[in-house]
């Protein structure tokens, strides 16, 4: 038997990369093959370092091989992870910080940080180093979803200087506005305060090392998300939305934000939360109670990636409330759906950094740059 690289290349063709509509070799996972007699050895690189999408891709890929080359080729497969490339970030810095992504939705209530919970929980199982800042100054939900609401960061002292010490729970650094207020007290944040408070959460915080650190910003397109993209070199943002007409006016209007001339924030997509009703007994019947596929559709419409679906389940918000997010649980079609959209994350934030430069925390000095955004 004498194996050819041509051959094998076509073989590997066949195989297609889930949630990017691209075969392995089209998605640049193929970085060398080598031939020898009957052996055969297939290099590969990903992006996630996930095992089981590691042994997935080395059972495609002595699959492939079998069927379409030869069943007694000897395969071997070697994978090496690249984790998305380091956001070099100008401006204010926040050395360690590879990639922060602010998580969005023009209406309340539409699951925001329920799905941002989720997001950094997958993440975290994924092997990435994950940090959460919660900088919803109306409802700061995250110690609640994170089971953490009774802890108060502690001040460690780094190089000399006190910072304040993420809390840490499900593999997460969090930290949150709510930790600074108390359950019950009504607290208005006021626009130069809630920045100020965030500016210490962000610089003045021993994060460490972290892959991607997820910000859940308020709803809505004001003041605050000014503040906040001011302060951050945002590295993306993606916007979440039910499939309603008017939860999808609104995130219209946050995807705009973001797209403005004066904000320029790379939006990674769109992703659709309470896409149907699902009985948990009879996970095949599906309910389009809010309308169907509408985050899907305005995605193409403004023609930005659409990340991924997640039904609405009884579980998701029974485990949001108490703080063990459903992701967490291993094999079940949520923490599934849930995988299927974090991939699609890491997909988005590794495609935006190949093609775009860092993004820079963005200075707005005049009064036009506010009232633009102030809808
Ligand atoms: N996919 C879902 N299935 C079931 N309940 C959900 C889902 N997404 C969110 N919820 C619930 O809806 C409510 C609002 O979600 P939340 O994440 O707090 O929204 P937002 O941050 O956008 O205001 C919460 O009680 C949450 O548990
Ligand atoms: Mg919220």
């Amino acid at each position: 038997m004498k194996l050819n690289r041509k051959d094998i290349m076509n073989a590997l063709e066949t195989i297609s990369v889930s949630g990017e509509g691209k075969n392995m070799v089209e998605s640049g996972a193929v970085q060398n093959i080598m031939t020898f007699g009957d052996e055969v050895v297939v290099d590969l690189l990903l992006t996630t370092p996930a095992l089981h999408i590691k042994k997935r891709a080395e059972v495609d890929v002595m699959k492939a091989i079998h069927e379409h080359v030869h069943q007694k080729a000897k395969v071997k497969v070697n994978i090496k992870v690249q984790a998305p490339e380091k956001t070099e970030i100008k401006g204010k810095s926040i050395p360690g910080i590879r990639n922060i992504v602010a998580v969005a939705s023009g209406k309340g209530g539409v699951g925001k940080s329920t799905v941002t919970a989720n997001l950094a929980v997958s993440l975290a199982k994924m092997g990435f180093k994950v940090g959460l800042l919660d900088a919803d100054i109306y409802g700061p939900s995250m110690p609640m979803m994170f089971d953490v609401q009774t802890e108060k960061p502690l001040s460690v002292n780094i190089d000399g200087k006190s910072k304040m010490k993420p809390i840490e729970n499900h593999g997460v650094k969090l930290l949150s506005i709510g930790f600074f207020t108390q359950p019950n007290q009504a607290v208005i944040w006021r626009g130069p305060m809630a920045a100020k408070a965030l500016n210490q959460m962000i610089f003045d915080a021993a994060w460490g090392e972290l892959d991607f650190l997820l910000v859940d910003l308020p709803p809505g397109t004001g003041d605050i998300h000014l503040s906040i993209m001011q302060s951050l070199p945002l590295t993306g943002a993606v916007v979440v939305s039910t499939p309603q007409n008017v939860a999808l006016a609104d995130a219209r209007k946050g995807v705009a934000m973001f797209q403005q001339e004066t904000i320029n924030v790379p939006v990674l997509g769109i992703i659709e939360n309470m896409a149907y009703f699902t009985p948990e007994e009879l996970p095949d019947n599906k309910y389009y109670i809010f309308g169907r596929e509408g985050a899907k559709m305005l995605a193409e419409d403004l023609n930005v990636p659409f990340l991924g679906q997640i039904p609405l389940v009884q579980s998701i918000r029974e485990a949001g409330d108490i703080g063990h997010p459903a992701a967490l649980q291993e094999g079940t079609p949520l923490s599934k759906a849930f995988e299927v959209l974090t991939q699609n994350v890491v997909q988005e934030t590794v495609n935006r950094n190949k093609s775009l430069p860092p993004t820079e925390a963005i200075k707005i000095t005049t009064m036009a740059g506010c009232s633009a955004v102030n809808k």
